[in-house]
């Protein structure tokens, strides 16, 4: 069975990728194998430092355990799979295989996401000198599935590394808020396509909960999860379905709420971070029919890696069990208030300022209208 899943995944492969993996290694070694001698702690090498020119002792230990979780495991992506000039391991020599291997070439089976970063001012830099590596950002032995991840874990992986956002952004009122709210690419990288992802915290302690917490509370199975909320059918969670899940909960004792975060879609264009390209037009967001805000989902990740999404009605962000954003999409007085303020106290954007009021609250007077009759 192993073998099958396995031959058919190589096939699947060699069909959706350019290029091709040799069969013959990926039948022949194992994981297990390499981690006979790798998953020793104590195994390391002496090497030199390409830039700095000086000795350093390079660590060959790979921590099986947090491999087995990795999103390259979980798809059946081997050791040699991605270092693909061992063919073979020779155990009559001390050493079975080449003492310097070839860096391995993430692109290989990422060609969309090399081309993309390409244009990044993160290959400019090439110019100067410097090479950015795919893993500069992503890590090698243990890429996790970033899908259903927060935002914060999501910045704290790639950009925070490097880059300390309250240098830049004098320009923007609460920055706290944005940086907490919005990922970074969201702005960034214009053209990815972005989602509102709704995670469940904890009234009382603001703890969050997992989506398994939460299946477990509620005594059902993943499949039942919609077939429970979506009394109309209709495939989406509207208000009325989502003020249900929240008192279903609080029959179990559970205070929940939801915390709302703008995050980007999984997409090669995630890299096309270009210099001075960055969103900056406050009513982009700001603004009743925000794009920004058409997509809404709540995530439930299951125990192998894959993730279910439930839509859910832009009209929920509005709801008092929302933690955040409810100041967003609907009357959000108070928001635009403040927005409205800090445009006038710019003085330039006055005219603007007051134009925007008004298409602002259009929805709002709609609505009231809509309420009357
Ligand atoms: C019998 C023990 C043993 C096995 C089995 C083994 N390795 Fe190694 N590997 C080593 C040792 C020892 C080194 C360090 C060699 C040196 O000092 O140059 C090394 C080095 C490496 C390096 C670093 C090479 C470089 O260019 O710096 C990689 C990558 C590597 N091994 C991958 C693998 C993979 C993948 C497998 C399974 C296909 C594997 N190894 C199987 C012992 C082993
Ligand atoms: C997703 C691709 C990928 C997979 C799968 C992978 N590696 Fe690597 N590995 C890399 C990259 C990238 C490096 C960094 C140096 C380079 O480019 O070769 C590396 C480096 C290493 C090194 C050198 C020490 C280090 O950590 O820098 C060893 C040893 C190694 N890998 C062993 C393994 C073993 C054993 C497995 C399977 C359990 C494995 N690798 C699976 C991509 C991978
Ligand atoms: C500057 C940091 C950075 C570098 C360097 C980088 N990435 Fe990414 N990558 C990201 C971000 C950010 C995302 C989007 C994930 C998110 O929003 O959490 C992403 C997403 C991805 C994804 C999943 C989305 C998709 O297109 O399926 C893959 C695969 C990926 N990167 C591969 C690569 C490869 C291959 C390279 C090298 C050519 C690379 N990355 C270089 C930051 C980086
Ligand atoms: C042998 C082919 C292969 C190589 C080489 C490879 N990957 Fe992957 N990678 C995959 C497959 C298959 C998936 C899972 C399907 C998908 O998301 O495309 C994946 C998924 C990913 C993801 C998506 C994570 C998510 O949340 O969905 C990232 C990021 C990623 N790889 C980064 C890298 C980086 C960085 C390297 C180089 C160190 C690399 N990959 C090398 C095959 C490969
Ligand atoms: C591994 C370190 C590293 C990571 C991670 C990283 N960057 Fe960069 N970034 C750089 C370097 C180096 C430059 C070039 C600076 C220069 O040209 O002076 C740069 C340049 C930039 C620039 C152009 C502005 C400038 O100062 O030239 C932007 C915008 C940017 N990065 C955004 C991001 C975003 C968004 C992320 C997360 C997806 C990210 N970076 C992740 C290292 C990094
Ligand atoms: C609300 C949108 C927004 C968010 C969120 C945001 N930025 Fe920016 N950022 C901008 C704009 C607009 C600029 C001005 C320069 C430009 O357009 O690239 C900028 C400038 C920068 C620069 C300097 C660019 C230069 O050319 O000097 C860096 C680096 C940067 N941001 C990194 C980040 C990081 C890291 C995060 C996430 C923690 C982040 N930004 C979040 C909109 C945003
Ligand atoms: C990419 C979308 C986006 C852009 C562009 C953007 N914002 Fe925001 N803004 C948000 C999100 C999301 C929040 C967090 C909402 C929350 O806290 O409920 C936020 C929060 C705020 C807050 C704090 C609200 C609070 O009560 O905490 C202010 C003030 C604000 N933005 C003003 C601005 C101004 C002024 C600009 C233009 C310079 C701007 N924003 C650009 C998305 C954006």
């Amino acid at each position: 069975m192993k073998k099958m899943t396995k031959l058919l995944f190589t096939l699947g492969l060699a069909t959706l990728f350019t290029y091709t993996i040799n069969p013959a290694s990926s039948f022949a070694i194992e994981n297990s194998e390499c981690l006979e001698c790798h998953s020793d702690e104590s195994l390391t090498k002496e090497s030199t430092d390409n830039i700095l020119k000086s000795d350093i002792t390079v660590n060959l230990y790979v921590d099986e355990e947090k491999f087995n979780h990795s999103v390259h495991n979980i798809n059946g992506i081997t050791c040699v799979d991605c270092h693909s000039d061992i063919e073979e391991l020779n155990y009559d020599d001390d050493l079975p295989h080449k003492e310097y291997l070839e860096s391995v070439c993430c692109a290989n089976c990422h060609e969309e996401e090399g081309e993309a970063f390409k244009n990044s001012v993160h290959m400019e830099i090439l110019q100067k000198g410097i090479t950015m590596t795919c893993y500069a950002c992503h890590g090698y032995h243990y890429v996790m599935p970033m899908e259903a991840a927060l935002l914060a874990e999501r910045e704290n992986n790639y950009c925070l590394k490097c880059h300390n956002p309250y240098q830049y952004h004098e320009w923007l009122p609460a920055q706290e808020s944005h940086f907490a709210f919005v990922e970074c690419i969201v702005c960034h990288a214009p053209e990815v396509s972005q989602q509102i992802h709704l995670n469940f915290v904890d009234l009382v302690t603001n703890k969050l909960y997992q989506s398994d917490e939460i299946i477990d509370i509620l005594g059902i199975n993943y499949n039942e999860f919609m077939p429970m909320i979506d009394a109309n059918e209709d495939g989406k969670i509207n208000q009325q379905e989502f003020d249900s899940l929240i008192l279903m909960l609080r029959q179990k004792n559970v205070y929940a709420r939801f915390h709302a975060e703008l995050v980007a879609v999984l997409q090669p264009d995630a890299h096309q971070v270009k210099r001075g390209m960055a969103e900056k037009t406050c009513e982009k967001c700001h603004m009743a029919d925000s794009p920004y805000f058409d997509a809404v989902f709540l995530l439930l990740t299951h125990e192998d890696g894959t993730v279910d999404h439930h839509e859910v009605e832009r009209d929920v962000l509005e709801s008092y069990n929302m933690s955040h954003f409810y100041l967003m999409t609907g009357t959000r007085v108070k928001l635009l208030d403040k927005i409205g303020f800090l445009l006038l106290a710019g003085g330039a954007f006055v005219v603007m300022a007051h134009f925007t009021v008004r298409i602002l609250t259009i929805p709002v007077r709609r609505k009231r209208k809509e309420d009357k009759e």
